[in-house]
């Protein structure tokens, strides 16, 4: 009788079998790092260390931005409030609960919240804040309606490509000087108005590499 297949192919279905499986894992790796909101960035929106509300500050009780985040537009970075800013409250108010008696706790060991960060550039690209209020634009055009979120989210890729987009055509989302910067519900209803503020303005947003690569 010929032997068609030698001996050693008898493994073969268990080697078949093992490396479809390390193939299939390799595909679920490469997806699941892919497509996770961190990779992806739109919709990132980690848990945080104490469940704070946007939507419940800034929205219904209407705080501006700006009382926590100071620096927005003085400098390139908003920072995130200290507790001391939600002591200037908390102090007082709810502070039977949870939530509130960890933040008390923090302020009274001198130990800072750590709050996870949701928006991240790479350190190769230089980002402003000051330099995109002072043009006009408000922050819900690069974070959406955080006003309405419970929790932080990111609604904007961040991308070299997203930055372009507004560098080449920011006019429909500058806002006259009379409407606030953390003003979330201004839309600007005529597009001269937008060409009009620009030239105005003599904006040039960079679309040169140096600009943002320095
Ligand atoms: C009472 C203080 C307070 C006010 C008012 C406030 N924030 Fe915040 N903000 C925080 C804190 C605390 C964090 C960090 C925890 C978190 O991400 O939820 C934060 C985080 C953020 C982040 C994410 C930061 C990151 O890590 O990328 C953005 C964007 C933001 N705030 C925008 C706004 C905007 C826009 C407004 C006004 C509509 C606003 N905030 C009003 C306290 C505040
Ligand atoms: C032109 C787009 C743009 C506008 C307008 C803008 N942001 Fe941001 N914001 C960003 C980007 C991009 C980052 C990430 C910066 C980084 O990682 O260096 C960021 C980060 C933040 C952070 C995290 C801390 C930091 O600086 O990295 C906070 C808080 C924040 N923004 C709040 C605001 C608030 C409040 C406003 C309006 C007063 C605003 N932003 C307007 C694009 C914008
Ligand atoms: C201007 C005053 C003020 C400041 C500043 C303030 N808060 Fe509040 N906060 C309130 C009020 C008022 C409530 C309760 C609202 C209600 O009755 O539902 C509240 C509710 C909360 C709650 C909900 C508590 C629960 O058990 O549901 C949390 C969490 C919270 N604040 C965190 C923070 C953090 C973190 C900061 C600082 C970044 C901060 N707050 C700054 C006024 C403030
Ligand atoms: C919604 C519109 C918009 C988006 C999104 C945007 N920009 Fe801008 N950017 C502008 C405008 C308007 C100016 C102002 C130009 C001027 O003052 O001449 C500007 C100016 C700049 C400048 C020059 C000012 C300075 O600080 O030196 C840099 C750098 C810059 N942007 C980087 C970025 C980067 C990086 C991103 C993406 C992460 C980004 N921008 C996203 C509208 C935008
Ligand atoms: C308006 C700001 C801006 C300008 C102008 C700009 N870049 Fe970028 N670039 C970015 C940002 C922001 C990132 C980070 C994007 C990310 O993390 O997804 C980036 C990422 C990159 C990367 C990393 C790879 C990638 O695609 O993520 C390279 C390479 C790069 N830029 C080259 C260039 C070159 C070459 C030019 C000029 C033709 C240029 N950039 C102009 C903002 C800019």
């Amino acid at each position: 009788m010929t032997v068609i297949f030698p001996k050693w192919t008898n493994r073969m279905p268990s080697i078949l079998g093992a490396s479809a499986l390390m193939a299939g894992l390799f595909v679920v790796g490469v997806v699941w790092i892919y497509f996770s909101p961190r990779h992806l960035d739109v919709g990132y929106s980690p848990d945080q260390p104490v469940l704070y509300s946007h939507k419940l500050h800034a929205g219904l009780m209407g705080m501006d931005c700006r009382y926590c985040h100071q620096t927005v537009e003085q400098g390139p970075h908003a920072t995130v409030p200290s507790t001391e800013t939600c002591m200037n409250c908390h102090t007082s108010v709810w502070t039977s609960r949870d939530p509130i008696q960890k933040i008390t706790q923090a302020y009274a060991s001198a130990v800072p919240m750590d709050w996870v960060k949701v928006h991240l550039l790479p350190d190769y690209a230089y980002f402003n804040h000051s330099a995109h209020l002072s043009a006009g634009v408000g922050c819900a055009s690069c974070h959406g309606r955080v006003d309405q979120m419970e929790v932080v989210r990111q609604v904007e890729p961040l991308s070299m490509a997203w930055c372009l987009d507004c560098h080449r055509d920011p006019e429909p989302h500058l806002r006259p000087d009379s409407v606030s910067p953390t003003d979330m519900t201004f839309v600007l209803r005529d597009p001269d108005d937008g060409l009009n503020l620009a030239a105005a303005r003599n904006l040039q947003p960079p679309v040169h590499c140096s600009g943002c690569h320095r």
